[in-house]
């Protein structure tokens, strides 16, 4: 089968199929327009494919991601995050040269310009790091603008380096501690983990344990085909709109509760439900009452029907972990028994709702010592290389066309102006 037909206003109209490398079918609506007075009707974007990508494959029927074909579970088990990071820009895995080429052009971008450093100052104390993180992305635009094609991939290796310092610089503004300066004979992981924790005229030590779950989340993070925040960087970058300020907005698009935000929701719910007595079945029930407003938050996604990978790796790490630095956290089994009540129950099982990948991270971030308020930081953090990747192949694209969806018009139709004095 190469088309399918629809029959609209007494024709027949043949539209061509698509058909992905893992056999992913769709229909090519891209002349229904201009043949017939017709669009395609699909808020929210259910079933509308807004681009063709050789990035990430999800297939959430069966739980599985993988990127540039490689499993999560193998590059959850074997990678570095920079060897992902390359893989999502490049394509393929790096020799040694190439990693180390890499490695070296990543760490020597991590400091910010001087001057960007007052702009920590003029946020308020309790300003969120997600907002702080959005602005001073956006910010860098004003410090590296890109006059040529070539300075695209320059800043690309900035924007990667930069951002854990900035995210690190959020942290220690938001406790009204000096900013910690990379060190750069650290690794990716350890250097973020140093600027968020060292103190001056203290010896800091990172802790080995700590920066393999950071590799493992960083990992997790990494990329998710087309969800809110990648369409919102592709989205704004289609309108050949800077690397810096698109993923500004992909920032601000993660951060919302539904998406990225979850993270720290969870968090939050699962300490009311420890100080409500631990009553899972009251908080059930209320996911389930239609007249609350109240969301199981880390449950459910709009592509995975079965489970998420990326919540069955991390369920079993903040076992470990949390066994290996000796820790007992109470929420920890509080989700977990959550997870169980609420996976026998009718409702959940009918709507196919499972933990995804914020069930657990924030239980992992809170081992970590990472404070709530930085979790979706964290996020943004691991899902950088995606949007990056998803960015370029966008601008790269054979038909870089602006993204412009249409609508169907249910207002007022033409009517003539009242002046004030008649209404
Ligand atoms: N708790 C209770 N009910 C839920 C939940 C939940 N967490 N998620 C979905 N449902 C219900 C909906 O009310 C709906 O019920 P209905 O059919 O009776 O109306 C049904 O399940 C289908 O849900 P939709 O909202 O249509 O699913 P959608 O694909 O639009 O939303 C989303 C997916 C946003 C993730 C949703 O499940 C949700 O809000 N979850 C909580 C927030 C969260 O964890 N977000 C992180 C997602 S992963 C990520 O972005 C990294």
């Amino acid at each position: 089968m190469d088309k399918a037909q629809l029959i609209i206003d007494g024709k027949t109209l043949d539209l061509p199929i698509i058909t992905g490398s893992e056999n992913e079918k769709g229909i090519d609506v891209t002349q229904l327009r201009p043949t017939t007075n017709f669009i395609t009707y699909d808020p929210s974007y259910g079933n509308t494919g807004s681009c063709i990508s050789d990035i990430t494959y999800i297939n959430g029927e069966e739980g599985i991601l993988r990127y540039r074909g490689y499993p999560i579970e193998q590059l959850a088990d074997n990678s570095s995050f920079v060897e992902v990071i390359y893989l999502l820009l490049y394509g393929e895995l790096p020799n040694k040269e190439e990693y180390d080429q890499f490695n070296k052009d990543l760490t020597y971008h991590t400091l910010i310009h001087e001057d960007m450093k007052r702009f920590f100052d003029g946020y308020p104390m309790n300003a969120h790091p997600m907002g702080v993180l959005a602005s001073t992305v956006a910010a860098l635009s004003t410090f590296y603008p890109a006059r040529v094609d070539g300075d695209i991939e320059l800043n690309i290796i900035r924007i990667l380096a930069k951002v854990k310092t900035l995210a690190a610089f959020a942290y220690k503004k938001s406790i009204g501690q000096p900013l910690i300066y990379p060190k750069n004979d650290l690794g990716y992981e350890e250097n973020f983990l140093h600027m968020m924790f060292a103190v001056p005229s203290e010896e800091f030590t990172i802790d080995p344990v700590m920066a393999e779950a950071l590799r493992l989340l960083l990992i997790l993070h990494a990329d998710h085909e087309q969800n809110c925040s990648t369409s919102t960087v592709r989205m704004v970058g289609s309108s050949r709109a800077n690397l810096f300020i698109s993923i500004a907005a992909g920032i601000g698009a993660l951060w919302g509760a539904l998406h990225g935000g979850a993270n720290q929701r969870v968090i939050e719910m699962l300490r009311m439900i420890h100080s409500d007595g631990d009553n899972y079945q009251k908080y059930i029930d209320l996911a389930k009452d239609k007249n609350s407003n109240f969301k199981l938050m880390g449950f459910g996604h709009r592509v995975y029907k079965n489970f998420d990978p990326r919540a069955k790796i991390l369920k079993r790490s903040a076992d470990t972990l949390l066994n290996k630095m000796g820790i007992n956290d109470p929420l920890l089994n509080i989700a977990q028994e959550l997870e169980k009540v609420a996976l026998k129950d009718e409702f959940f099982v009918a709507r196919n709702l499972y933990p995804n990948v914020d069930f657990y991270s924030g239980i992992i971030y809170r081992a970590l010592g990472i404070p709530t308020k930085m979790f979706t930081v964290m996020f943004a953090l691991g899902r950088l290389p995606g949007w990056i990747a998803q960015w370029k192949e966008m601008r790269n694209a054979e038909v870089p066309r602006i993204y412009r969806p249409r609508q169907i018009y249910t207002g007022a139709t033409k009517r003539d102006f009242i002046p004030m004095k008649k209404r």
